[in-house]
């Protein structure tokens, strides 16, 4: 199979001109990832549709996007950062209506929890969500938070080129959230998390303080 993109976790295969093959490297078991995505599809968010099958609970298949990455295109310049970060508050925003899926505590929903510029495709038909792998329930600040960290994580890197369109982007993104965003714990414990994840390497784990501290001045 033809192989369309590799991202910190997973593999992705074409398998024909309208799927997809994810699979992980390490093997994880991805029900529940199927399960959300199935769930805010079918409440009209724009994420692929998946097609769950009778393979290995490993596999992951979905429709075939079409176009790049919204970070690809931050680099070739068919969009900019202002723009990113507008849409990726409109990404969160969004999802955040959708009412939670197992969860009976009425303020959550939905999180992605990973929603930044390489998890974004930007299609012929509009921007689609895609690696749901960290997805949960919760309070949608921290999902705010998340994506802010993420961006502030580049912002802060003295050793990227990336580093002032991801500081533009984060502004953004906080403009575009506006008074949704509530930090109120949300930021610790979004840094806490990212400490924990096991896709974040030890050099970007050492930037976590210094970008919870700009998203912080920045607000
Ligand atoms: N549905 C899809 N259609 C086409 N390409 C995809 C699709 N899903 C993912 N990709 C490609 O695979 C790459 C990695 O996918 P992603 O789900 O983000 O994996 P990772 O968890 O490893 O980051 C993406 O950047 C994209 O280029
Ligand atoms: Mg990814």
């Amino acid at each position: 199979m033809e192989l369309l993109g590799s991202g910190r976790s997973a593999d992705v295969y074409a398998i024909d001109e309208g799927r997809v093959l994810r699979r992980y490297r390490s093997g994880i078991d991805t029900r529940r990832e199927i399960a959300v995505m199935a769930y805010v599809g079918a409440r009209g968010y724009p994420v692929p549709e998946v097609y769950p099958g009778d393979g290995p609970v490993t596999d992951l298949v979905m429709a075939r996007l079409s176009g790049p990455t919204m970070f690809r295109a931050m680099i070739e310049g068919t969009i900019t950062a202002e723009e990113a970060g507008h849409t990726l508050a409109r990404l969160l925003l969004r999802l955040h209506r959708i009412p939670a899926r197992v969860s009976a505590d009425p303020g959550d929903r939905v999180l992605h929890l990973d929603l930044h510029p390489e998890n974004v495709m930007l299609t012929p038909r509009g921007p689609m969500v895609i690696d749901w792998c960290n997805a949960r329930e919760g309070p949608p600040g921290l999902d705010c938070a998340m994506s802010a960290l993420i961006l502030a994580q580049v912002a802060v890197d003295g050793e990227s080129a990336l580093a002032p369109a991801a500081r533009a982007g984060l502004v953004a993104l906080l403009d575009g959230l506006g008074a949704a965003m509530d930090f109120t714990g949300a930021l610790d414990r979004a840094g806490a998390l990212r400490a924990a994840d096991r896709g974040v390497n030890e050099r970007e784990k050492g930037l976590i303080d210094q970008a919870v501290a700009l998203v912080r001045e920045l607000r």
